[in-house]
């Protein structure tokens, strides 16, 4: 099914139009890939994204990770001898095209403490086939000793914005040479059980994606960082239940690269105590993160909470528990059910795949902005309801945003309300009253004076 699906793909992917491009990726089960890099950041079941790429003159084929949270682009070198073999690839001296400056750098890497050691080389780096969108003399490293937990790996492409710090990007290098028009890439990652493709738009984004339910507006959002896609975010919650503890303002960081959602300790530890309480034998790790409980996920999935996430604006972005959680078993062979979730090494709050399989990313390079939108194959939702219906709260993050009145606004549409009721009962027993006077005074007119005790006593 899988492979069917890739061929229709590649046949299938349009160009959108001059100086934009599409171009299927490749979502690869991790076990495929048989990597290892840290036990929590690579679960089982997980996709990584990765395109083909095609490096010098003799048309080296490499399929690259995208990874929008470091910057270099690498790929493993012939002479990597702690490569494994089949991943040895890359050589400058095979390579006409090549302009080697032959300095050995040490180059680190944004994910965990992984080093990678290579030749600094400049070359002509094609995506996704050999001639139409390439990158000529793009500085790249070709790697010549890796570590064991990166031997699968042929290599990452890092899509990470566009700094003077950062390696050199190979989008901005697109855009120099005219190759696409916009510094601008749209991203669009489907789970393993959504259905629907992922692809890559470079130059640009897809606006076919939209769920058909939206108003098929784009939310922007203006990064706070100039090294990775990281923008504000004013409030997470449990269902109803902020994870704030706090009145600091926290950024979420946007990372294709991860497998899960991490939370800085307080919010970490404030999720422990929610999920225990919808689900008692929920367990967690407060040093690592590591949450789970035993039995199918599907049997107490019920019990647990969207996760709904604001950022700058109205808008609240959920994340069914479906998406934070995946079915395991213990070292016995028993179903156990665990949490995509950890904790993070900061303040901030990372959000991987669980988010990213349901809402398209436009990463916007020219104006450090990050667009997001519902795609069509999103089990989520997104909807302009705010943050006022908070309860079990202990912080507020949100403030900016909160639609509710202050009191004494509320006190002075009571106190109005109370006068204008007051107002019409009044009228209304007046009225009641005069009309009976004035019946009562025709009767007086025509009656003997003996009646006139019981009408003065209905009064
Ligand atoms: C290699 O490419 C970088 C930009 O990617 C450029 O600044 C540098 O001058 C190039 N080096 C050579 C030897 O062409
Ligand atoms: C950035 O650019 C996009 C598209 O060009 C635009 O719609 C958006 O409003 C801009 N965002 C910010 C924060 O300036
Ligand atoms: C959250 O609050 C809203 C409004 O008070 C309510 O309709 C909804 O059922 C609550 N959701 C949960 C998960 O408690
Ligand atoms: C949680 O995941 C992040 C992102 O991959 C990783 O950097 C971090 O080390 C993990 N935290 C723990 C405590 O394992």
């Amino acid at each position: 099914m899988r492979n069917l699906s890739m061929i229709a793909l590649l046949i299938a992917a349009p160009i959108v139009s001059a100086g934009v491009f599409k171009i299927p990726v490749e979502s690869t089960p991790i076990d495929e890939l048989k990597l290892a890099m840290d036990g929590t950041t690579f679960l089982p079941k997980d996709h990584l994204l990765r395109g083909v790429f095609y490096f010098g003159s003799a048309h080296v084929k490499a399929n690259l990770i995208f990874d929008t949270s470091s910057d270099w682009v690498f790929v493993m070198d012939k002479q990597c001898l702690s490569c494994d073999p089949s991943n040895r690839l890359y050589e400058w001296k095979e390579s006409t095209s090549a302009a080697n400056s032959d300095i050995i750098t040490a180059y680190n890497a944004n994910y965990g403490q992984i080093v990678v050691v290579g030749d600094d080389v400049n070359d002509t780096v094609c995506i996704q086939n050999k001639f139409d969108y390439c990158a000529k003399n793009f500085r790249f490293l070709s790697v010549t000793d890796v570590s064991k937990k990166m031997l699968p790996m042929q290599g990452v492409v890092g899509m990470a914005p566009d700094d003077p710090k950062n390696g050199p990007s190979f989008v901005a290098t697109l855009v120099d040479q005219k190759v696409i028009d916009k510094k601008m890439v749209g991203i669009m990652i489907t789970g393993p059980d959504q259905g629907g493709d992922s692809t890559i738009t470079m130059g640009g984004y897809d606006d076919t994606q939209f769920d058909k339910y939206t108003d098929r507006v784009v939310y922007w959002y203006k990064t706070t960082s100039d090294q990775l896609w990281q923008i504000p975010l004013n409030d997470l919650k449990f269902g109803n239940y902020t994870l704030f503890t706090d009145n600091y303002k926290r950024n979420a960081i946007f990372n294709s690269f991860f497998k899960g959602i991490s939370l800085p300790s307080d919010m970490f530890k404030k999720f422990a105590e929610l999920a225990q309480k919808q689900i008692r034998l929920t367990n967690c790790d407060q040093t690592t993160g590591f949450c789970r409980f035993p039995g199918l996920c599907s049997k107490q999935i019920r019990n647990l909470f969207d996760i709904k996430i604001q950022f700058g604006d109205v808008q609240v972005y959920n994340i069914p528990a479906k998406g934070y959680v995946y079915d395991s078993t213990t070292d016995e062979g028993y179903p156990e059910c665990r949490y995509r979730m950890n904790i993070s090494s900061d303040n901030n709050i990372v959000l991987g795949t669980p988010f990213l399989y349901n809402y398209y990313q436009i990463l916007n390079y020219e104006n450090n902005s990050l667009g997001l939108y519902l795609h069509q194959f999103s089990d989520s939702t997104i909807a302009p309801t705010g943050i006022d219906e908070r309860t079990g709260n202990t912080g507020s993050g949100g403030g900016d945003n909160d639609n509710s009145l202050p009191p004494w606004a509320v006190a002075l549409i009571v106190i109005s309300i109370l006068i204008i009721v007051g107002a019409i009962i009044a009228f209304v027993v007046i009225r009641r009253r005069n009309q009976k006077l004035g019946e009562q005074l025709v009767e007086y007119s025509k009656l003997e004076p003996d009646t006139s005790n019981k009408a003065k006593s209905t009064l």
